[in-house]
């Protein structure tokens, strides 16, 4: 077996770009759950933009507002709105993943470099993936601080009441048409990743529109990547809506893990996060089709949660509502009961449920 030439630990952080990072920390403060821990900007010396870093279990989400018009990320927020810029991972060499990618033909965004200050030093490096988004290796063994240097811890004055979210369990890209297979081979050379599986259209398709996707892993399973691309269908593909708004490829949803989905769906939906709807009628045959589980099935079909089973055991799934007014970014929440799937036997319903909302805005 050949050695893995990309060893990551897992997902260390994903930053957004946002219109305004301030209002939007509150956001996912209130209605996620996450706990602000760290703050870069003015007050602390970086004069062109603000992040703010939030928590909660492993996962870390950076939202980050450019200060001036004629700022880059201005232009990045032009084009695709607010949206996710970086899928950072967590390496033990910064520097070798940088190089043994872009020997492989990865595009290099940022060469490798230390950040430091007195809690020690982190080694980046960046990479282009699809569209404008890009990894970030992240080496922090020699690191005590909050986040990373530059960065201060920052508390907020409202408490935020974490909901169960534990980590990121796959992050989801939209490509062109066509350019699936580009970017699985890329993920495949330059990553050494490995396909894990494929779904055509004739899985995925309903009436009006379809899609194509395949999920690559890396060498221990941490990290999952499916890729879409718009397939041929009689009205306009999800797919399409999204690259139309999003004004290209880019990530089009992060599905966090939760051990206990009733209650983390219960919470968001008490705090306003809006979700798919799928009919009542998906629970009548729903025992049928998944076997016995061992939740009541009358809060799964109360709060719209969606069941699936493969071989190793089943899974519970929902999908929330773009989180911006762009019909782009979204998030699943996903608890896992032994299987590793993606929840094929819901993309009909979830689909015919997508379909609803595009027709409502004028984009089937
Ligand atoms: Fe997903």
């Amino acid at each position: 077996m050949n050695q893995d030439f990309l060893p990551i630990n897992g997902t260390d952080y994903v930053e957004l770009y946002v219109g305004n990072a301030k209002q939007s920390a509150l956001y996912y403060q209130y209605a996620f759950g996450y706990e602000l821990i760290a703050y870069a900007g003015p007050e602390t010396g970086i004069k062109d933009r603000a992040s703010y870093v939030l928590k909660q279990g492993k996962i870390r989400l950076v939202l980050t507002s450019p200060l001036h018009s004629n700022h880059p990320i201005s232009k990045h927020l032009m084009q695709h709105g607010d949206g996710v810029k970086v899928i950072a991972l967590w390496v033990d060499d910064a520097e070798k993943s940088w190089e043994e990618t872009t020997r492989r033909g990865a595009v290099s965004v940022e060469a490798p470099h230390e950040l430091k200050d007195a809690h020690g030093e982190v080694k980046i490096a960046s990479i282009q993936t699809y569209g404008d988004t890009i990894h970030t290796f992240v080496e922090r063994k020699n690191y005590q601080g909050v986040f990373l240097p530059g960065y201060v811890s920052k508390k907020s004055s409202y408490q935020a009441s974490p909901i169960g979210l534990l980590h990121i369990d796959h992050c989801v890209g939209n490509v062109g048409l066509g350019e699936m297979n580009t970017w699985v081979s890329f993920y495949e050379k330059v990553m050494g990743f490995s396909l894990l599986v494929t779904f055509d259209d004739k899985d995925i398709s309903t009436e009006y529109s379809a899609l194509m996707s395949k999920v690559v892993s890396n060498g221990n399973g941490f990290i999952k990547f499916p890729i879409n691309e718009p397939a041929e269908g009689k009205k306009k593909s999800q797919i399409e809506e999204y690259l139309d708004f999003y004004g290209g490829p880019g990530v089009q949803h992060l599905a966090i893990a939760t051990n206990d989905i009733i209650y983390t769906v219960g919470e968001l939906r008490k705090r306003g996060v809006e979700f798919l709807e799928v009919p009542s009628s998906y629970y009548d045959t729903l025992l049928d089709r998944v076997g016995s589980i061992e939740e009541d099935l009358q809060p799964l079909r109360e709060l719209n949660i969606l069941v699936d089973r493969d071989e190793e055991g089943y899974l519970l799934q929902i999908f929330t509502k773009p989180v911006q007014d762009r019909p782009t970014l979204f998030f699943e929440i996903i608890q896992r009961k032994g299987a590793i799937s993606f929840g094929k036997g819901n993309f009909k319903a979830l689909f015919e449920a997508i379909e609803r909302e595009q027709e409502l805005r004028g984009n089937l």
